[in-house]
């Protein structure tokens, strides 16, 4: 399992994979972080296309093309938003990740790139969705062979450091 998970620290939009991830918001219609870097790097044509997707459910994930980006598709998720986690928040982001790796599959894609969902805006722990985030694909590999390879890409090292201990404590018993 562990061959098939890796984590890198760089820029999701540059990523030559068959999809990149986007931590969406519900309205689909850009945003911030990662989800604005994804659309200034994709050009126009990405809105456009998610104006006709009217939106997306917190941990369902929808799927467009990825334009301009070198990925060819784009796999928008919401993640949950941090209340204190009383709010079904780990059930959410665990959802994100087990949507986005059924639309990748369903899709014929065989290399996935994930941002770190909910953890720049919407304040989930970082350490705890590292866990989430890594538990949730390696199960969901478990039992699929396709996507043969998925990248977490993070942005700064200190969100390398969470999802490379998640990785690390994964393999061990
Ligand atoms: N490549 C990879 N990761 C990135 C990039 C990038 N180019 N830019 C930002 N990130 C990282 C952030 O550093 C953070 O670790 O993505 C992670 C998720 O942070 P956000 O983008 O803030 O996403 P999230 O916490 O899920 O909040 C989503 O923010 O941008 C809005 O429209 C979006 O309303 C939605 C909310």
């Amino acid at each position: 399992m562990k061959d098939r998970i890796q984590v890198i620290q760089g820029d999701i939009t540059r990523q030559i994979c068959d999809a990149i991830v986007n931590a969406a918001n519900t309205s689909l219609l850009g945003g911030g972080g990662v989800d604005g870097a994804i659309h200034r790097a994709a050009g126009p044509d990405l809105l456009a296309e998610c104006r006709t997707l009217y939106g997306c459910e917190t941990g369902k994930a929808k799927i467009t093309k990825g334009y301009r980006l070198p990925a060819r598709y784009v796999i928008h998720t919401p993640g949950p938003i941090w209340h204190g986690g009383d709010r079904n928040e780990s059930a959410l982001l665990a959802s994100c990740y087990r949507s986005c790796l059924e639309l990748a599959e369903a899709n014929g894609c065989q290399t996935v790139c994930f941002p770190s969902i909910s953890t720049g805006v919407y304040h989930f722990p970082l350490n705890q969705a590292a866990g989430i985030a890594i538990e949730t694909i390696a199960a969901f590999l478990a039992s699929h062979a396709a996507p043969a390879q998925v990248t977490m890409v993070c942005f700064d090292s200190r969100t390398k450091a969470a999802y490379d201990q998640a990785l690390a404590a994964l393999t061990r018993p």
